[in-house]
């Protein structure tokens, strides 16, 4: 099962032209997204194919910005938040040897310049804006004008979850079944919920001590409950789908939990065990656990990390945001509402 025959820049060679030519500069917004039904465990590791399929909601305006302008010392730079990072800092060498697939071995020396305006690394999806405003970029950069679908393929060879980071709203990333891995690329969803919130409960924005990359390795490794993952993934891919054409929002919120605490039980099933909990990630649950039981329809999901990510409706928002003081709320579809209300179904929730 685990072939390892293509590479990367395999791939992404067959998608460039004999010649690249570059602008002056480009630059690209990518969203940040949450899934509800998570990717956890790859089947292949270079090209981040995944276990299972996944499906998210896109955060709006909470992302990554990423410009790229030629470097004249002749040299990579990178630059994360107005801070130019070491080359040799594990962030600039994947960001270079990212670029460094499009520009196979030609001198084209840039300026990667990023800016995150959600925490780095803290589990709150900086890999999927990051890669997915990187290819965003890079092929605005050298005037690549690939599809969509090939973009996304594209951001997950750099970190799987940037694969729906190319589209805003509902978001499926479907695992594909190709060995090159190009029809394991996400797609939009034709609905949208216009009083979906998603609130952000930041428990602690410091950078995690064990990335996504290698917590769902250790997890696929040595965690035996892990075998029970990709059945139930399936199946609540398939109550999600089923609650967002119903327009069922305890459903959703309902399905995305226990999606995201059976997850975290393969990670805590791990050895060395993985809990990326802190004791107020426990409090926040508790405290929405007793929200539920007193009626209010609020929901958590939660990815590697300590924070929380509540959905909840709008009419309940100013409850929420005086029960979770600094809570960051995010309407995913305010953007778009105006832009796609042509082409797309509005299903408000029940
Ligand atoms: P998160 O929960 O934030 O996604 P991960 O462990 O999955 O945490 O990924 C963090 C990594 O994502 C960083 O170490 C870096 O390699 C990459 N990353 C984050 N932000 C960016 C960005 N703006 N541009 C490129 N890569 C980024
Ligand atoms: C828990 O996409 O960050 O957030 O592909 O190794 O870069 P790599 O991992 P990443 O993993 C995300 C895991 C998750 C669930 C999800 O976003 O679906
Ligand atoms: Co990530």
């Amino acid at each position: 099962m685990l072939t390892e025959n293509f590479t990367k820049a395999d791939i992404v060679a067959r998608y460039l032209p004999e010649k690249l030519i570059a602008t002056d500069q480009a630059e690209a917004f990518a969203p940040s997204n949450i899934a509800l039904c998570k990717y956890w465990g790859k089947r292949q590791s270079e090209l981040n194919l995944p276990v299972n399929s996944s499906l998210s909601i896109s955060l709006a305006h909470l992302g990554t910005r990423t410009q790229i302008r030629p470097s004249q010392t002749g040299e990579d730079q990178v630059v994360l938040n107005g801070q130019l990072l070491p080359v040799e800092s594990s962030f600039a060498c994947k960001v270079i040897s990212f670029v460094d697939l499009f520009r196979r071995g030609r001198s084209y020396p840039l300026i990667v310049d990023t800016r995150n305006n959600i925490p780095t690394a803290a589990g709150l999806a900086s890999s999927a804006s990051g890669f997915a405003a990187l290819t965003q970029a890079i092929n605005q950069y050298f005037q690549l004008q690939l599809p969509d679908a090939v973009l996304s393929a594209f951001a997950r060879m750099g970190s799987g979850s940037a694969s729906r980071s190319i589209y805003s709203g509902f978001v499926e990333w479907r695992m594909g079944l190709q060995e090159d891995g190009m029809d394991s690329h996400a797609y939009p969803l034709d609905i949208i919920w216009p009083d979906l919130r998603v609130g952000l409960v930041k428990v602690s924005t410091a950078v995690k001590a064990v990335d996504s990359r290698s917590g769902m390795k250790r997890t696929v490794e040595t965690a035996s409950l892990y075998q029970s993952w990709p059945a139930q993934a399936a199946q609540d891919l398939e109550k999600i789908h089923q609650a967002l054409s119903d327009g069922n929002f305890s459903e959703l919120g309902a399905v995305a939990e226990h999606n995201a605490m059976s997850m975290h039980a393969t990670m805590i099933a791990s050895w060395p065990p993985l809990l990326y909990w802190q004791p107020d990630s426990v409090v926040a649950m508790q405290k929405i656990w007793a929200l539920r039981e007193a009626g209010v329809e609020v929901y958590f999901t939660m990815d590697a990390g300590p924070n929380l990510k509540l959905l909840f409706q709008e009419k309940n928002q100013a409850l929420l945001e005086t029960e979770f003081p600094g809570l960051e709320v995010v309407a995913p579809f305010e953007a778009s509402e105006s832009l796609n209300s042509s082409t797309t179904t509005v299903k408000e929730p029940s």
